[in-house]
């Protein structure tokens, strides 16, 4: 018989099975703590509480560690494309040529979107967040392949049309913001090129790789790819969980990441640095802003609820930041501006108590910069390298055959029962 915990109640003992996960991830199965006693446990946040059982991706925010599939990041972001690392996600080992090549050949496909959708982005003011634009245009998707809405017909043709037309969806709702004719995809191009292209080209220019840039974004992309049960992954398996289509549940997802706490940070991050700059406040005096509970500002891109050591995307990205600034012989003041600021903030008590260390978007967002990529789009990034992790995320649970409906129970703490009294009355 395996380790139990045991819980003593109103006078009673019970035992709750411990679950071991492969590295050693220690928990105490409650599944039947309710039937058994009549409590239901109280974690606001789940800041104590395992979701679900995942092969996914592991995470030791102690010790930094950061792995896709037993696969650890910094590996996959040195040797690794963006495609190759979705399919490992996804279908749970590193594709051999054939499968790669299925794979890419599907994305390629997959590229198009309706034309009949192209009218939908005329609809928007321009001013419209593209991730509000990228939420409604990924449900609507479910209205062009109706079979989705059976969700177990066709998952692998389905999750990878969505992988492939994010990325044309995101830079179709660019080019409709900046009002400059639609490049379509182009199938003799990379996943990264056709992005860029899409992005940047313009018909009567030729278009340039940057194969420095085409890297960098392989990278930013691989480092996004999943992150264990984040809130934006939560509410896919929540929403997944009542057999919702694939397009509705993802969509969820990028609406969970647009929050600031979550993907939305990146594009605060830049907006925070430039405010610094501008107003010519030193970094000590932010910090110092930042550490008065009553001025209500964070420390945006720092502090993360796993992570309690520096995450080790940040790491990568850092590097990577300073390696393509200088190849093109730049410096950007920006980047001073944050390394100063980590610096500040890292030597102070209050930042070494609560172990608080730039996440994966205090650098992001300056790489996307020198990438010309607009601020506002910086989230719409994060969605576009999160979504591979949402799709495993979504497909382990659908195949897994014991998932049930996510519905967690609450603790009532409102008026106890009183009589109706009419409007007149009171
Ligand atoms: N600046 C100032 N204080 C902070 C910060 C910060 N960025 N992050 C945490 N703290 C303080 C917090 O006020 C609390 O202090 P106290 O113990 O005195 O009440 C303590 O540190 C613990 O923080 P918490 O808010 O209880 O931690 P959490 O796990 O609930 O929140 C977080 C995690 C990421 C939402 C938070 O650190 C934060 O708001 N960071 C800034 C936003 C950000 O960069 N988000 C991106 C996260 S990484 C990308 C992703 O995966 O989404």
């Amino acid at each position: 018989m395996g380790e139990h915990a045991k819980l003593t109640l109103e006078g009673k003992d019970y035992e709750f099975p411990v679950f071991i996960g492969s590295e050693g991830e220690k928990a105490i199965d409650i599944s039947s703590l309710r039937a058994k006693t009549g409590y239901v446990t109280l974690d606001p946040a789940y800041v104590n509480t395992g979701a679900t059982t995942s092969a996914i991706t592991y995470l030791d925010g102690e010790q930094g560690i950061l792995r896709y599939r037993g696969i650890p990041i910094e590996q996959l972001a040195e040797h690794s494309t963006f495609v190759e690392t979705s399919y490992l996600l996804i279908h749970g080992h590193l594709p051999n040529k054939e499968e790669l090549q299925q794979f890419s050949g599907l994305l390629t496909r997959h590229s198009m979107i309706h034309e009949d959708m192209k009218h939908f982005f005329d609809g928007y003011p321009q001013s419209a967040h593209p991730m509000a634009i990228l939420s409604s245009m990924v449900c609507s998707l479910s209205a062009y392949y109706p079979e989705s809405l059976n969700v177990y017909e066709n998952m692998d043709i389905q999750s990878t049309r969505l992988l492939s037309k994010l990325r044309t969806i995101a830079a179709f709702s660019f080019k409709k913001s900046i009002g400059q004719p639609i490049m379509y995809p182009q199938d003799r191009l990379s996943y990264c090129e056709n992005f860029l292209q899409m992005m940047f080209a313009v018909p009567s220019r030729d278009f340039e790789f940057d194969p420095d840039i085409v890297r960098a974004l392989n990278i930013l992309l691989i480092l996004h790819a999943d992150h264990e049960q984040n809130c934006s992954t939560s509410t896919v398996r929540l929403v997944g969980s009542s057999q919702t289509n694939l397009y509705a549940a993802m969509s969820s997802g990028i609406l969970a990441l647009w929050g600031p706490l979550h993907g939305g940070a990146n594009q605060a991050v830049i907006e925070m640095l430039e405010e610094i700059q501008r107003s010519g406040m030193k970094c000590s005096e932010f910090v110092e802003k930042v550490k008065d509970k009553d001025s209500k500002i964070k420390l945006m891109g720092f502090g993360h609820r796993v992570y309690k050591t520096y995450d080790p995307r940040a790491k990568i990205l850092k590097e990577m930041t300073d390696l393509i600034l200088s190849k093109k012989g730049k410096s950007d003041p920006l980047l001073d501006l944050a390394k100063e600021l980590e610096e500040a903030a890292l030597t102070d008590p209050y930042f070494i108590e609560r172990n608080l260390y730039p996440n994966v978007d205090f650098y992001s967002g300056i790489l996307y910069k020198e990438m010309g990529i607009p601020i506002n789009m910086f989230t719409v990034m994060f969605a576009i390298g999160r979504l591979p992790g949402w799709i495993a995320q979504w497909k382990e649970m659908m195949d897994d055959p014991n998932s049930k409906i996510g519905r967690p129970r609450q603790i009532y703490t409102g008026a106890t029962e009183r009589e109706y009294v009419a409007m007149d009355k009171r």
